[in-house]
């Protein structure tokens, strides 16, 4: 999607949906929906359709983990790093991932193939430590577990 027509998703966006600062967090998620991640040169124009500053939109960028600043690897590996699944070994879950995945937490591969990220907490804590791999949770990941997904991301 161009500049021009990622304006244009916002501003029509905003008609719909209104503005001000309650409307920043459902405007960014729409904006990552439809583009994949919310690149900064659009933040002009989410600050000026909300009438918001430049700095209130890089606050909530900032902030919150769940907004991808740049494009996503065709796959995504999402480790939870919450309290219950690091008590039972997602440290060390994490280092196998890297390992097996080819790409570091918070990054996409070179390849642009898999990109790996933290999420924190995904509601399956008694049967962790937990993954969202595409958006399909898999609970008790282990090294087998991440072979698989690996495989899985290689076809
Ligand atoms: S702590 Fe990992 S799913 Fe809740």
């Amino acid at each position: 999607m161009g500049s021009d027509e990622a304006k244009a998703l916002i501003d029509a966006w905003v008609g719909r949906e209104g503005a001000g600062r309650d409307r920043l967090l459902p405007l960014l998620h729409n904006v990552q929906d439809a583009i994949g991640y919310i690149d900064d040169a659009l933040v002009p124009a989410i600050a000026a359709a909300l009438n918001l500053s430049r700095a209130d939109i890089h606050g909530v960028l900032t902030f919150y983990h769940d907004y991808r600043r740049q494009p996503a690897g065709r796959h995504i590996v999402k480790l939870c790093r919450a309290e219950s699944c690091q008590a039972r070994g997602g440290a060390a879950i994490e280092a196998i991932a890297a390992e097996r995945l080819g790409v570091a937490m918070g990054e996409t591969r070179r390849d642009g193939q898999v990109t790996l990220e933290p999420v924190y907490c995904l509601g399956l804590c008694a049967i962790g430590p937990n993954a969202m791999v595409d958006g399909r949770p898999v609970a008790r990941i282990d090294a087998a577990a991440l072979d698989r997904i690996a495989i899985e991301i290689a076809a």
